[in-house]
Formats: C-alpha cells, structure tokens, sequence
C-alpha cells in the first residue's frame, strides 16, 4: 500500500533585539515585521533532511549538522523522538549576520513546528535549550537572548543558564522601536572574539545598576527610565568600532530626542526607542540619513514589541 505523504507544517518565529545596552547575553525582546519560516514534514527516512532554504543567497549549509536549525531538530530528534525523521524547507525572511537574531530564528521555527509535526507538545524552556544548540554551530556560543525572546515572545530575561530559568518582564505596550539594518554585516562569532576576557569592576558595577533599573523600568511602564537605562560600557564601545557610522547615527538619535539608541546584538542593525509612533519614524529617517552618509546605506522599519514562535499554517498536503 502507497505511504500518504505527512502533512507540511510551517511555523514563523520573530526576529529578537537582544543585549538591550547593559543585558549581554541575557535580554532579549520580540520584534513583530521580520522573522523566519520553516516548513516541516514527517519523513520516513529517520534523521532530518533541508530539502530547501530560500531567502539566504544559497549561503546557508544544506547539512543538518552544520545548519542552525538542523542542529536544533537533530537535538530534539535525539532527546525526544529518537526514530523519527524530519524533511524541512526554510524560509530567510532575516537577513544574515544583522544582529536581528537570524540563526535563531530558524532554529524557533523549525523547532515549533517539529513539536506539532511530531506531537511533542514541549514547552518553552525545552525548545529554548534545544534552540541554543543551533547557537552553538552558528557562532560557537549557545547564547540565549535571541532564542528565549524568538521562543517566547515579548521581553525575556535570561536570569540561568544551567540549569535554564528565564523571567518574562512587562511588555512596553507603548514602545516604538526604530531598526535599521546598515548594508554591512558582523560575524557574530567575530564580534564576540573581539570582547576582552576581564572588565573593569567599576564598569560592571554600573552595568549591573542599569539592568536592575531597566528592569523596574518595565514593572513601572517607565519609558524615560527604560531609556535611560539603555547604556552599556563594556561590550558596545568595542563593537560601535565595528560598524561604520553608529556612533554619529546614535549621537544624532539621542539629539532628536530617542529614549535609547544601541545596537541590536552583535549588530550591525541598530535600535532607537521612543514613545511615539511618528517620532520612530523620525528616528528611522535619521538612521538611514547616517548610515548612507557613511556609505552604507541598508533598510529599516519601525516595530513593536511582538510575541513569540508560533504554527502559522495549518497543516498542508
Ligand atoms: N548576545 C549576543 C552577542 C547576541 O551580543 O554576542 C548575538 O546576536
């Protein structure tokens, strides 16, 4: 008798703004516009095969081992249904190495519709550990602040990693978001190379100060304090000399009266807040201003904090 072919499943999971100024490696918000999709099947061969991956210029891996979100089902496969197998199609709609959390996207998606694929029903923090594994093939570190927020949606502090414990903090329902991704890119795997080992404790004590203040920012919807809060002395002054412009785009975002102005992770995409819709949009044009003054000119929208992963079709012959 002829084998039905499985149901497709795709799932879409958000682009994430991570770090936000004092949180490295354990903050993350949600955006809205941007994200990834992935379509998955059941097959009948055990394993996980990338039939496809459009949207990434062909410069992703096809090899599920080398591939984010290969990594992450073949973790899953391995934890939680060590017989099955898995034929996926992947859909970039981030581009790569923007710092908008693009390996983790994939790895959301494709892990949120596996677990519908494969009637898992796993929750989030096992799809963000398993998430993590496709951040370790991508950049040599599972860092969590772009799969946790991707994952979950909303903003997500990532308070352990082992064993994982994350807290959802209020979501600035009021909070506009300027994101402009300059036409360059940064490894990540590069831009963490480039971190020191040790920093200096006063400098880390004032970092810490400002994450706890961010935090009460939120509790309280205090958009002011939550700007001001967005300040970082230890990573982003060695990354700002990554990213031609970013320090004049900030200087001139600050001046136009942003709440915050920093980069999105390891950059080079760059984030302004404010509490008004047409003032984002100010911020955007002055974004894009900058940074094609200095020669790389790129694209940007503005956004709101967004929920999480989640099946976006149903299931398709
Ligand atoms: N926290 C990570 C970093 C995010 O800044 O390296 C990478 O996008």
């Amino acid at each position: 008798m002829k084998r039905r072919p499985q149901p497709w499943i795709e799932a879409f999971a958000p682009a994430t703004i991570s770090n936000l100024g004092p949180g490295f490696d354990c903050l993350g918000l949600a955006l809205t516009k941007l994200g990834d999709s992935v379509r998955v099947r059941r097959a009948i061969a055990p394993g996980v095969t990338i039939s496809a991956i459009e949207g990434d210029q062909g410069r992703l891996p096809h090899d599920p081992t080398a591939n984010t979100a290969g990594v992450a089902l073949l973790a899953m496969l391995d934890r939680y249904a060590p017989t099955a197998g898995l034929e996926v199609t992947i859909k970039k709609g981030l581009p790569l190495g923007s710092g908008l959390g693009s390996s983790g996207a994939s790895a959301c998606a494709a892990l949120v519709a596996a677990d519908a694929a494969l009637g898992l029903g796993l929750g989030h923090d096992q799809l963000v550990e398993l998430a993590r594994e496709g951040e370790r093939v991508a950049c040599g570190a599972a860092h969590p602040d772009n799969v946790a927020p991707s994952i979950v949606g909303g903003v997500v502090l990532i308070a352990s990693v082992a064993p994982l414990r994350m807290i959802s903090l209020p979501r600035p329902e009021k909070l506009w978001i300027a994101v402009y991704t300059p036409g360059c890119s940064v490894s990540t795997a590069a831009a963490r190379a480039a971190l020191p080992a040790r920093v200096p404790l006063d400098a880390c004590v004032r970092n810490a100060a400002r994450l706890g203040m961010l935090i009460d920012a939120l509790h309280r919807g205090d958009l002011a304090a939550l700007g001001e809060a967005i300040v970082d002395e230890l990573v982003e002054p060695v990354r700002a000399g990554m990213i031609p412009g970013y320090l004049d785009a900030k200087a001139a975002c600050l001046e136009a009266g942003a709440l915050a102005c920093s980069i999105s992770g390891s950059g080079p995409t760059t984030f302004a807040f404010s509490d008004d819709e047409a003032r984002a949009r100010a911020l955007l044009e002055i974004l894009e201003e900058c940074f094609t003054n200095h020669g790389v000119a790129g694209k940007g929208f503005i956004d709101q904090v967004g929920g999480g992963a989640r099946v976006s079709s149903a299931p398709l012959h």
